[in-house]
């Protein structure tokens, strides 16, 4: 962990590992095992390190995919709700291709993936790693088409790829947009520590999801010694439901760039990083131009101090979103999270102070040195300073983007974006909370209902048993496997899940959810695990019924044991185990 190496740069090229393997994904479609070897040689790294690497990310494959390479988002919000399960297997039909598998003349592949942050724009997929929202059978029929008549995707209609940003309610931070010199020109003129005391009166906590003190953050960073400081900006956005750092990172960078050589300059970095989630890697080539432009305005590589930014696209790791897993990987290796403390601010990248921060958070820390906390704290309540940008999607008339101030009540949000009636709703995404009727005149606030930046909305005609299914699948499929409660545990909810839907589940399956929600909330290694069986537990408390009414009594514990042996076999490959358990 404490290396102070960059050998997941190139030595020649300087390009990130993880680009490395992204380009050679391109070029052959996968990255085949002479492959790994020759980029362990160039990067003078073990050979077992850059296999982990490939093997430990969902984007990067040791099998050929198609030349056309389809994954489908299957997200509860597209995935679920607006019938991208059935748009798929249309497609497959149409292709006579089988989902998760290269058609034979190696055309197409056809798969599914984890949100890809489209919530508000339907169903939608991504093709090459490239975006396409508003999917319908028409749409789908012409994508058919286009794909069998092997039509470059330079040639497929412009609009397809075009991504709505829909703003539906603007607070300050989307109105306003300060001159990122200005801010970065005031802050030198009244010095590091009045711009470090203005973030800590403006009681700014983190936008990512844990709430953490900002201004806090950044002094013990800038207080822990070290032979350098770093600024890394969270741009993974992989919380099914999330999409507000999208239109963030569209058409607010400048002013996420100038928040972080705010930090910079507070903290004494001298290098940044924004860790951008792979699905948002069409944006990668409109950051790189802002980023260039900064350079050329003198907001980077400033005379006074000297700054600049790299971005590194991940390669499909929900996980990678949790922040000592995101540095691991931003260092080369597999994002499996770091033993805490100690935490990134003291001991992050190679093992220096590090501030991670998400991106929403960063561009609020330029406003507020802009604005001056006062400004700032005059919006929110006492203890949740400021706004707070939301993704709204589900059973909704106006999807989209909202910015509320804090302390706005849920039934406001609802209101406002044409929800009516509502079951429940999820905030916060799957490792979020469950709200259900009666809940909602509560706030939008760190001590009431907090939310990294999602809400999903459920009408009454929904199952809510399938969005508590999907969220377990996402789970299940998102755990990194480093520890055996939630490796285990996420698979033995979703099958238990799974068997409640098909008939087959009992009293003594709720009994055993419950215990398991327990055990993989309270003995995880990490946040994905701590969080993992929140929507399970409240499911079972606020909505009883989902669940009780597809129980059958006569179904005894001992069916209850096969689904766990079935499970078994399937983690751990052991037939023989699960047989011998069997005969007992
Ligand atoms: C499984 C998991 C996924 C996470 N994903 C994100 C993410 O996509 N973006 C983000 O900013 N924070 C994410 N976080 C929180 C980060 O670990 C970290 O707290 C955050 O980036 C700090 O920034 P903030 O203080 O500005 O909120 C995630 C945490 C966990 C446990
Ligand atoms: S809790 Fe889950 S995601 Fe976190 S380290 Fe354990 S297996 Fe990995």
């Amino acid at each position: 962990m404490m290396t102070s190496c960059r050998d997941h740069f190139s030595p020649s090229t300087q390009e990130h590992l993880l680009h490395r393997l992204h380009a050679i994904q391109r070029e052959y479609l996968h990255i085949s095992r002479e492959s790994i070897q020759q980029v362990a040689r160039e990067f003078d790294l073990p050979i077992a390190q850059v296999a982990t690497v490939v093997a430990f990310h969902s984007f990067l494959h040791t099998q050929p995919r198609g030349r056309f390479d389809i994954l489908f988002s299957n997200c509860t919000s597209c995935g679920y709700l607006f019938d991208g399960q059935n748009l798929l297997q249309m497609l497959c039909r149409a292709l006579q291709v089988s989902p998760g598998k290269t058609r034979s003349d190696g055309l197409i592949s056809i798969d599914e993936t984890s949100c890809i942050g489209m919530c508000d724009q339907g169903p939608s997929l991504l093709v090459n790693g490239i975006p396409i929202t508003h999917l319908d059978s028409i749409k789908i029929a012409q994508l058919a088409r286009h794909i069998a008549l092997e039509t470059p995707l330079a040639d497929w209609p412009k609009d397809w790829f075009d991504v709505h940003q829909t703003i539906h309610r603007r607070d300050r931070l989307l109105t306003e947009s300060p001159t990122s010199v200005n801010i970065l020109h005031k802050a030198l003129t009244i010095g590091r520590d009045s711009t470090l005391a203005i973030l800590l009166q403006s009681g700014l906590r983190g936008r990512g999801g844990a709430g953490f003190a900002t201004g806090k953050k950044w002094q013990v960073c800038r207080e822990t010694p070290g032979e350098a400081h770093y600024v890394v900006c969270n741009a993974d956005e992989g919380e099914p439901g999330t999409f507000k750092d999208r239109l963030l990172l569209t058409a607010y960078a400048e002013n996420l760039f100038t928040g972080m050589a705010l930090c910079a300059f507070v903290i004494g970095a001298t290098q940044g990083f924004v860790y951008l989630r792979a699905e948002y890697r069409y944006l990668f080539e409109s950051l790189q131009k802002t980023l260039q432009r900064c350079r050329h305005n003198g907001l980077l590589g400033h005379t006074n101090f000297d700054f600049d930014i790299t971005i590194v696209v991940g390669a499909g790791a929900y996980i990678c979103g949790e922040e000592s897993a995101l540095i691991e990987s931003l260092e080369g290796k597999p994002g499996i999270p770091r033993i805490r403390p100690p935490f990134p601010v003291t001991h992050g990248y190679l093992g220096q102070p590090t501030v991670v921060n998400n991106v929403e958070t960063f561009i609020t820390a330029a406003h507020i040195v802009h604005y001056g906390s006062e400004a700032f704290k005059a919006t929110g309540t006492a203890t949740s300073t400021g706004t707070k940008i939301l993704s709204i999607s589900g059973d909704c008339t106006f999807p989209g983007i909202y910015e509320y101030p804090f302390g706005t009540r849920i039934q406001q949000m609802l209101n406002d974006c044409g929800a009516h009636p509502v079951q429940a709703v999820q905030i916060g995404g799957p490792a979020g909370t469950l709200l259900d009727a009666s809940e909602f005149e509560r706030t939008l606030a760190f001590d009431d209902v907090s939310s990294g930046g999602s809400l999903l909305i459920f009408g009454p005609q929904r199952d809510l048993l399938t969005v508590h299914r999907n969220f377990a699948r996402f789970f299940a499929h998102e755990s990194c496997g480093f520890c055996t409660p939630c490796r285990v545990g996420t698979q033995l909810i979703q099958k238990e899940l799974d068997a409640i839907a098909d008939g087959h589940g009992s009293a003594h399956t709720i009994k055993e959810l419950q215990q398991l929600g327990h055990l993989v909330q309270h003995q995880s290694h990490c946040g994905l695990g701590h969080t993992a069986a929140n929507h399970v537990l409240e499911g079972l408390h606020k909505f009883p019924q989902v669940f009780s009414s597809r129980l059958r009594p006569q179904f005894t514990a001992r069916f209850d044991l096969d689904q766990a042996l079935a499970v078994a076999r399937q983690i751990t490959h052991r037939d023989d185990t699960a047989a011998h358990l069997d005969n007992d």
